[in-house]
């Protein structure tokens, strides 16, 4: 089979290169998936940028080594099914969650942490992967391939900060930051919850799409730096209810300043994105934490039942998820670029098969 292995990332530079391996064969409990989709998110870029050998060995954040097969995206079809197997069958079209093991219940980073794809085992920048059956999900079939590689990382993560973590009312107002892929998908989920959206992008093309998407307000953050005081503005200086901070420590005092009483706000980003302040930030106080009671939760994806659920609701509603791009297999390193340029809204897709 074909794939991608990161290489060595020296001084931070993309290195994958192009690779032939064995067909797999699957062991107890996995199927080997026919990748038929795979997609780019902000983590993804990182891990393709984080040198290695480590410069430091933090046991949680040891980077994959070159062999490793990038991307946690994927969508495809079961070609081999492992002994022991018997909760999909041959040719199920299917996703992988993100943490195979965080299958419901409480998250234990102790047990599930050092499970993903494209960082501790191999992702799906290939034509084939290994895939535990347990973590499987089957996707909507008024999906294609396509669509539904955007859905487990981008989708799941702000799914499951409206719906489990700050349980979005009808009528609330709900703030997302920018334009990338999971603040897309936090729009469009947001308004299926039936909340008002507010959003932000640096780019006035760019809000006029997030505007189509379904977003009420859109506020240009780089005309306006304090836009913070424009959410208060656009509220009647109440504020938001509930922020998917999906940008992190640079946006996080705007985010709180934003918030309206017993808001939640969902502390998502977690690796730089494109167009981000790269100056590490100290932040002094949390302003609003106490006087305006509110919440921070910070998470990592979800588990498959959460993700079961969000895929019942997006069939419900017919979701379509927002992807500027498809590029071929071959043309893998040209989908990064295109990435790193800032230009997309939404997903950048990797068709494989
Ligand atoms: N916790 C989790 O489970 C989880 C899951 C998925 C992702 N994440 C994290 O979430 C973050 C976003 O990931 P992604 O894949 O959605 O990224 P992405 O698609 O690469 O997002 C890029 C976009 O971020 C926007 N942006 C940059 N600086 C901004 C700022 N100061 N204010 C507002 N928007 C800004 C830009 O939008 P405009 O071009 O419109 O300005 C840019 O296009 C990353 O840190 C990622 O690691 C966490």
């Amino acid at each position: 089979m074909r794939a991608y292995e990161l290489g060595n990332r020296q001084g931070g530079a993309i290195t994958l290169r192009p690779v032939e391996r064995a067909d797999l064969v699957p062991g107890h409990g996995q199927v080997v998936m026919k990748v038929h989709a795979t997609g780019l998110g902000a983590r993804d870029i990182s891990i393709m940028r984080t040198p290695y050998p480590p410069a430091e060995v933090k046991p949680w954040q040891n980077p994959p080594p070159p062999e490793r097969i990038p991307l946690q995206d994927s969508a495809g079809e079961i070609m081999a099914i492992g002994p022991g197997v018997s909760r999909v069958r041959m040719g199920d079209r299917v996703i992988a969650s993100h943490y195979p093991e965080f299958i419901d219940g409480a998250w234990d980073f102790d047990t599930m942490a050092l499970t993903d794809f494209g960082d501790c085992f191999d992702g799906f920048l290939a034509e084939q992967a290994l895939v535990p059956a347990d973590s499987l999900v089957r996707i909507p079939d008024y999906l294609s391939y396509e669509q539904a590689s955007t859905l487990q990382s981008s989708g799941l993560t702000p799914w499951r900060g409206l719906t489990v973590e700050a349980n979005t009312r009808v009528g609330e107002t709900v703030l997302t930051l920018g334009s990338g892929n999971v603040s897309v998908f936090g729009i469009q989920i947001a308004k299926m919850l039936g909340a008002r959206v507010i959003a932000t992008s640096s780019d006035d093309d760019k809000c006029r799409q997030l505007l189509a998407l379904g977003a009420d307000t859109v506020i240009n953050y780089r005309r306006t730096p304090d836009w913070d005081r424009e959410v208060l503005a656009c509220t009647n200086g109440k504020g938001a209810d509930v922020v998917l901070n999906n940008i992190g420590m640079p946006t996080l005092e705007k985010c709180l300043l934003a918030c309206a009483s017993n808001a939640r706000v969902m502390h998502i980003g977690a690796r730089p994105v494109v167009g981000a302040s790269t100056t590490p930030v100290t932040i002094s106080s949390l302003p609003n934490l106490i006087s305006k009671s509110v919440m921070i939760k910070g998470f990592s994806v979800g588990s498959r039942r959460m993700f079961e659920d969000f895929l019942r609701a997006i069939e419900l509603h017919r979701l379509q998820p927002c992807i500027d791009r498809v590029f071929s297999f071959d043309d893998a390193l040209e989908a990064i670029r295109y990435y790193e340029t800032g230009a997309k809204v939404g997903k950048i897709v990797i068709k494989i098969i």
